[in-house]
């Protein structure tokens, strides 16, 4: 087997796995006010970033070759009914008419929740104590088509209510929007990894979990069978979430589904690289390149990373 290690250019020759910006979506916070880049704690290098900012980030984005953003909103206020999320004039619908208008031909996909949104921190309408699956699906609607309308590319839903993909379809289709695909998080745990995002979204629920709508660590088959569902309901990528510890699902996901497969490599992925780069205990830049080829390697084309820059960086630079 050593024949083809010997040298670089053989070894380049045979690589079956290759990383190409094009490939990856760069995460970013929209918050209200001007002239604001607030640096989030446990996410060096990331920022919530006003609808200003958020436009020269988008211009850098663009510059480097990377194949998109996802916007997620901070808004002016929360509310029990999640308002913000689908107002014509939320954080996230101006930050994506800002981008449209000022970095035409950038990617823009928009993550379609309530939690950042709701006064409870929970992705849907709290009934009885519970969040009520099927009174969510309508603000789910309703949001994905306000992002839409404001011009975003690709919808993601991230809340894993049931049958939300396929509500979501319909109301796009009903307003006009037959062309928008959906990103389904299809396969989204129920993660600790998900830490420094809520502190970065401001999106902790307030009360209790979000164990009974997002999966069982534990479960790999009822994964395939969340998936299943939601290319039945109509969507057109699949994403699993968060991407290390889950691997082994993306690869069953390649394997038995012929959909475009992405994989998020959340914030708590990322915190771990930094804290252990910045103790000096780990070579950040070769480590980050090892763990996006591991993610491409099990089977996801599309890499969802805050770490996107700087590999799009890197892979210029050699
Ligand atoms: C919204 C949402 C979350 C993430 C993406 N969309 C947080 C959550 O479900 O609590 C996490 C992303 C990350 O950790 O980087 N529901």
């Amino acid at each position: 087997m050593r024949r083809l290690r010997s040298s670089e250019p053989i070894r380049s020759l045979v690589r079956e796995t290759r990383l190409d910006p094009a490939e990856f979506i760069l995460p970013l916070f929209a918050c209200p006010g001007e002239g604001i880049r607030r640096e989030i704690g446990a996410m060096p290098g990331n920022f919530q970033l006003s609808v200003d900012e958020i436009v020269l980030e988008c211009a850098e984005v663009r510059a480097l070759g990377i194949g998109g953003v996802i916007l997620f909103g901070l808004p002016e206020s929360k509310d029990e009914t999640a308002s913000g999320a689908y107002a014509d004039d939320g954080i996230v619908q101006r930050a994506i008419r800002a981008i449209r208008r000022e970095v035409p031909g950038l990617l823009i996909v928009t993550d379609v929740c309530n939690c950042e949104y709701t006064s409870h921190g929970h992705c849907g309408k709290i009934v009885n104590g519970e969040v009520d699956n099927d009174q969510t699906l309508a603000w789910l609607a309703a949001s994905a088509v306000s992002h839409a309308r404001a011009g975003a590319d690709i919808v993601a839903p991230s809340d894993m209510m049931d049958g939300r993909v396929a509500a979501i379809r319909r109301e796009l289709d009903a307003h006009g929007f037959s062309r928008i695909p959906i990103l389904s998080y299809a396969a989204k745990f129920a993660s600790v990894f998900y830490g420094p995002f809520r502190e970065a979204a401001e999106s902790t629920p307030q009360f209790g979990d979000r164990r009974s709508y997002q999966m069982d660590p534990a479960n790999a088959r009822e994964a395939l069978r969340e998936v299943a569902l939601d290319i039945e309901e109509g969507a057109d990528m699949i994403m699993v979430k968060p991407a290390l510890p889950y691997l082994d699902i993306v690869q069953r996901v390649r394997e038995r589904f012929d959909l475009p497969v992405g994989a998020y490599n959340v914030s708590g992925e990322f915190a771990m690289v930094k804290a252990a780069a910045r103790n000096g205990w780990i070579d950040e830049k070769r480590i980050v390149l090892e763990i996006i080829t591991g993610i491409q390697r099990a089977g996801a084309s599309i890499v969802l990373t805050y770490h996107a820059k700087d590999v799009a960086r890197w892979l210029k630079a050699c």
